[in-house]
C-alpha cells in the first residue's frame, strides 16, 4: 500500500510517517517546506532504515499532483499541509483560506480524477469553540472564533458534502486536541519557526536556556489553580490513530469524524511541574493577563475513537514531558541544528 501524505515534512506528518514505515507502508510525500525541513524526512529514514519518497511542491499546484498520482500506486491520503498559527491567519486570512480550503479541493479534485477516494483529513479541536459543557463529543455544536478555525471547519463542511455526493468516497475527520512530545528517538519533533504560540514548546525553550521565562496567560480561570486546561496528546499516540483511521476507510465508512485526544485536561501550571520533572530544572514563568480568544478548559470524550478504531492514548503526561526534553535538549536550534 502506497499512502500519499501531504504536509508530511511537518510536526505531527513526520511522526506519523515513522509510524506508516514501521508498519510496512510504502509513503510519499508532499510538502512545500514552509513550515518544515526536509531533514525531519531524512530523519525519519534513519529511525525507520526505510526510505521516503520525496516532491518539494504545493497542494495548490493541480499539475505535480497529478503527477504523484500517475507515478505512484496510491491507496489512501492523509492530509496534513496546512497553516496552523491562529494569531497570523487573524492578520493573513486569505492567505489561511487559500491555503487550507482551496488547498483541500484543489486536492480533492486530484484524488477524484485519479479515483483514490480515501482521505484523512486533519482537524482540530478548535471547531468547538468555547464548549457549553466538558469533556466534549463529536455531537457538539461546532463554532469558531478565528479564521484559522473557520478554515479547518468549512473543509469538513466540504468532505461532507463530497462524500454525501458520492458514496465511494471514504473521509475520517481527525478532531486533534493538543499534540506535544516527541518521537523516543529524540531525533524528531517541533520545530516551531519563530517565538512559539504554543504551551509546550515555550516551556522545552525556557529549559534549554532560549527564553528567560514563560508567560502564564491567566490564572483566574474557573479550573483546578485557575490556569488554563487542555486535553495534551502525546504526538506518537496521534500518528498512530491515524494509522487506524486508515484501517477503518478500508471498511467503507463513507465520512467518519473522531476527537483525538486523551480525555484527561492539564493546566499550564501541571504542564510547567511535569516538564521540571523530566529536566531537572526549574522553570521561570510569570502569570500574566489572559490571552485573547483562550478558553478556560477544552478535553475530549474519546470513547467514539476507542470503540470505533480501536484507538486511545496511552502515553502519559511524563513521557510527553520527557520525550519534549529529550528532542529539545538534543537539538536546541531544532533542525538547523
Ligand atoms: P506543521 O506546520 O509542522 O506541518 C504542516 C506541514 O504542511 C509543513 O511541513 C508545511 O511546510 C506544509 N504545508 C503547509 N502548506 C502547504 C501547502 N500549501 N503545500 C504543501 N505543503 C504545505 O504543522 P503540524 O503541527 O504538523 O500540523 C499538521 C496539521 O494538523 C495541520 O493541518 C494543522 O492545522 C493540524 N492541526 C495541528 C495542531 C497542532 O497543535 N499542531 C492541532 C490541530 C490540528
Ligand atoms: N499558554 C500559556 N503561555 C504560553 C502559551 C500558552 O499560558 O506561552 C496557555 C494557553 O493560555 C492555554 C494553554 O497554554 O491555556 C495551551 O495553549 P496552546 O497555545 O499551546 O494551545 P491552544 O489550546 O490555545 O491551541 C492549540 C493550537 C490550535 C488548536 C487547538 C486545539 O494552537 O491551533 O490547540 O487543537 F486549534
Amino acid at each position: 500500500m502506497t499512502i500519499f501524505v501531504t504536509g508530511g515534512a511537518g510536526y505531527i506528518g513526520s511522526h506519523t510517517i515513522v509510524e506508516l514505515l514501521e508498519n510496512g507502508q510504502q509513503v510519499v510525500v508532499l510538502d512545500n517546506l514552509s513550515n518544515s525541513s526536509k531533514e525531519a524526512l531524512r530523519r525519519v529514514e534513519v529511525i525507520t532504515s526505510k526510505s521516503v519518497t520525496f516532491y518539494q511542491g504545493d497542494v495548490l499546484d493541480p499539475i505535480i499532483l497529478n503527477k504523484i498520482f500517475s507515478e505512484h500506486d496510491i491507496t489512501s491520503v492523509i492530509h496534513f499541509a496546512g497553516l496552523k498559527s491562529v494569531g497570523e491567519s487573524v492578520v493573513q486570512p486569505l492567505r489561511y483560506y487559500e491555503n487550507n480550503v482551496t488547498g483541500t479541493v484543489v486536492l480533492c479534485q486530484a484524488m477524484a480524477k485519479a479515483n483514490v477516494k480515501n482521505l484523512v483529513f486533519s482537524s482540530s479541536a478548535t471547531v468547538y469553540g468555547d464548549p457549553a459543557s466538558l469533556p466534549i463529543l463529536e455531537s457538539f455544536p461546532t463554532d469558531t472564533t478565528n479564521p484559522y478555525g473557520q478554515s479547518k471547519l468549512m473543509v469538513e463542511h466540504v468532505l461532507t458534502d463530497l462524500a454525501a455526493s458520492d458514496s465511494s468516497w471514504n473521509i475520517a475527520v481527525l478532531r486533534y486536541f493538543n499534540p506535544v512530545g516527541a518521537h523516543a528517538s529524540g531525533t524528531i519533533g517541533e520545530d516551531p519557526n519563530d517565538i512559539p504560540n504554543n504551551l509546550m514548546p515555550f516551556i522545552a525553550q525556557v529549559a534549554v536556556g532560549k527564553r528567560d521565562k514563560l508567560n502564564v496567560f491567566g490564572s483566574d480561570y474557573d479550573t483546578h489553580d485557575g490556569t488554563g486546561v487542555r486535553d495534551y496528546i502525546h504526538v506518537v499516540d496521534l500518528a498512530i490513530g491515524h494509522l487506524k483511521a486508515l484501517d477503518k476507510l478500508a471498511t467503507n465508512p463513507g465520512l467518519v469524524t473522531y476527537n483525538i485526544g486523551t480525555g484527561v485536561g492539564y493546566s499550564v501550571l501541571d504542564m510547567v511541574k511535569a516538564f521540571e520533572k523530566a529536566c531537572g530544572k526549574s522553570i521561570a514563568y510569570q502569570i500574566v493577563d489572559r490571552r485573547p480568544g483562550d478558553i478556560a478548559a477544552c478535553y475530549a470524550n474519546p470513547k467514539k475513537a476507542k470503540s470505533e478504531l480501536g484507538w486511545a492514548a496511552i502515553h502519559t503526561i511524563d513521557d510527553m514531558a520527557q520525550s519534549s526534553w529529550l528532542w529539545q535538549s538534543n537539538n536546541p536550534n531544532g533542525y538547523e541544528g
